[in-house]
């Protein structure tokens, strides 16, 4: 295996044997661009609020911090050093790496399988953000009137038509970028998207902060009740974790798989991981101080984004400045979360289909589109439909935040910490030794054998309400 020495002009190509020539992240920085492009998400604006707002605040905050750290890390880790070393895509990766017959590469399939449940009702939701874009300029949303600002939401994902052009229109913009590839695409995307993100949600956090009543909302954040924590709500925050950390599945193992050789893995998994969850914090200082500033109840579930948050705008100074800018940072946050699920397929085709890249992100987009089409109807042409009591954007959402992503999470602890070797692990995260990075990975060891697949072992037996 032979790689080109990297510079931030020329694309460095990985000959892989028998396969054609991979594009790699150009640098550190873009590596961390990418890596915390795809984390930045929905994850950070919509869930992590909503999901904090229906879960009793700090409680819930602790419980996801603590499993960053324990079960997401470590995975991410084990995912980015399994990718680099195997430069290929998750069902090859695991192929390659494991000496056993045992089918570990269902691991990688099983990813491939989740993106299309992830993307199903995230290009929806995105879609939705997308539409509130041009509604916020032109004054529609901006209202204190919830009854208004709900009236629109429900026609908006109600319209069979109106919920499909914004699913479409949000996946032919992924698309693009995914098409023009790994350094000129993704890595430029995210490099120029995300320093404009963050500074607009400290905009948008500024504001909320100093509106006269912020406190409560602050209070709500930072201030431990554990009497909120259930089982389910353990789940979820175990859940929102991998999902935040966009690992369990795959999509971080296709991104390692494009790491120049030379990066130090866990030294960029760690700052992706602290930015994120400060950008998940961040979001939450730009929306609770207002909601509660506003005498408004933080727990309207998915629709806060869109029903309540609008009116909290409307109630405020400059509302109407502010509440454009929240809406097109959250659809730039989108970008780079969608673009590294699409990614997962895009390099596994790739990989298997002799077809351009051109060629095989179509085919993956409109792939994506049709599944996802089943949760763009799924209040409108599908609302009666209802497998196991939840329509198929709840399915479709539930299945893979709570099962597929800690199931996965799961097996790849395993496989990194019992399976793939010590030796392999150690080589993969201080680059052959060259890195001082012994005393990390001998801990991170000890954790990825014993710590995450025993508690997410409890977290699963606890919420099947075995113990
Ligand atoms: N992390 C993203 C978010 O918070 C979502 C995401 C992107 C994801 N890629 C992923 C989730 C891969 C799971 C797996 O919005």
């Amino acid at each position: 295996m032979q790689m080109e020495k990297s510079s931030a002009r020329d694309v460095p190509q990985q000959e892989v044997k028998g396969s054609v020539a991979r594009d790699l992240f150009t640098s550190k920085l873009g590596v961390l661009a990418a890596t915390l492009g795809s984390a930045v998400g929905l994850g950070n604006i919509w869930k992590f609020p909503y999901m904090t707002g229906t879960s009793g605040g700090a409680g819930f905050i602790l419980v996801y911090i603590l499993s960053v750290f324990l079960l997401g890390l470590p995975v991410l880790i084990s995912e980015h050093a399994i990718g680099r070393t195997a430069a290929a895509n998750p069902i090859d990766a695991f192929r390659k790496e494991s000496k056993s017959k045992a089918p570990w590469w269902l691991i990688g399939t099983i990813g491939i399988l989740g993106s299309f449940l992830i993307l199903s009702f995230y290009t929806e939701v995105s879609g939705w953000v997308l539409a509130y874009i041009p509604k916020a300029i032109d004054g529609s949303i901006f209202t204190t009137d919830a009854a208004v600002t709900e009236g629109i939401f429900v026609s908006l994902i109600t319209n069979p038509v109106t919920a499909l052009v914004v699913q479409w229109l949000d996946l032919a913009i992924i698309g693009l970028i995914i098409s023009l590839g790994i350094s000129k695409g993704i890595e430029r995307a995210t490099k120029l998207l995300l320093p404009i993100l963050v500074v607009l949600l400290v905009v948008v956090a500024i504001r909320s902060v100093t509106l006269p009543g912020a406190s409560a909302g602050l209070e709500f954040l930072f201030r431990l009740d554990l009497s909120a924590l259930t089982a389910p709500v353990i789940l979820s925050a175990v859940g929102l974790a991998f999902f935040k950390l966009s690992t369990g599945m795959g999509v971080m193992m296709t991104y390692g798989s494009y790491f120049p050789k030379d990066l130090n893995i866990p030294n960029n998994a760690v700052k992706m991981a602290l930015a994120d969850m400060s950008i998940a914090l961040l979001a939450g200082i730009a929306i609770f101080p207002a909601v509660f500033a506003m005498g408004i109840k933080p727990d309207a579930g998915p629709p806060l984004l869109f029903i309540t948050i609008p009116t909290v705008f409307a109630s405020m100074p400059f509302g109407q400045f502010f509440m454009i800018i929240f809406f097109v940072l959250s659809f730039i946050a989108t970008i780079g979360a969608q673009v590294s699920l699409v990614e997962a397929l895009v390099t596994f085709l790739q990989e298997r289909v002799k077809m351009s890249r051109k060629v095989l992100t179509t085919v993956s987009i409109i792939a994506l589109g049709a599944f996802g089409s089943m949760a763009a109807l799924s209040s409108s042409t599908l609302a009666d439909v209802k497998p196991f009591g939840l329509s198929f954007f709840d399915l479709f959402d539930f299945v893979s935040s709570n099962i597929t992503l800690p199931i996965g999470g799961l097996f790849i602890a395993l496989f990194a910490g019992w399976f793939w070797g010590k030796e392999k692990l150690f080589a993969a995260l201080t680059n052959n030794g060259t890195l001082n990075n012994r005393g990390i990975v001998s801990a991170l060891l000890v954790v990825l054998r014993f710590v995450t697949p025993v508690l997410l072992v409890i977290v699963f037996l606890h919420s099947l309400k075995i113990i």
